[in-house]
């Protein structure tokens, strides 16, 4: 059994994660999407209001358990079993980070890290870009699905 994480903020979930997520499930037994919880970062909806969009997001696929965490997601890793992270690469902007990321991860406990490279409709999507564009009146139909769509309209008041 294999177990792997899809670490995030996901606020909210796009399409472009879900590429990531559905790709991952078909790969691995069971995937755990981990909605991190921090504390020094506002989002625009809840932790609660991106699981409910998280799990409506993945009804669908019956390997994909949505959790949220607090602290170092190593931990989470441990606490659960959990044998690999895995991330999405967008474009090569990415890299540098999520290396770095990667590296500090392996040397804390040693859990590796899998890269898929995110489809190239999705290579310029990010939720912040999402929210920003939303929040100005922009249409992102086929960005995110339609009930987190239906959830920014009515968080920017349309
Ligand atoms: O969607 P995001 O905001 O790009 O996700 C970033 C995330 C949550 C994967 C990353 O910030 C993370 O793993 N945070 C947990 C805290 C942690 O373990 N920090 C050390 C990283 S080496």
């Amino acid at each position: 059994m294999t177990k792997v994480v899809c670490p995030g903020s996901f606020d909210p979930v796009t399409n472009g994660h879900l590429d990531i997520i559905e790709r991952s499930s078909h790969l691995f037994d069971e995937v755990v999407v981990a909605v991190l919880v921090n504390e020094n970062k506002a989002g625009l909806f809840s932790i609660e209001e991106r699981i409910e969009m998280l799990g409506e997001a993945t009804s669908s696929l019956p390997n994909i358990t949505v959790d949220s965490f607090q602290g170092l997601l190593v931990d989470f890793c441990r606490d659960r079993g959990i044998a690999a992270i895995v991330k999405g690469l967008r474009a090569v902007s990415d890299f540098d980070y999520e290396l770095q990321m990667a590296q500090m991860n392996d040397r804390l406990s040693g859990v590796d890290t899998l890269f898929i490279p995110t489809s190239p409709a999705y290579s310029y999507l990010a939720s912040s870009l999402v929210k920003e564009v939303a929040k100005g009146g922009g249409d992102v139909t086929g960005l995110v699905p339609n009930h987190v769509l239906a959830r920014l309209n009515e968080r920017f008041g349309r």
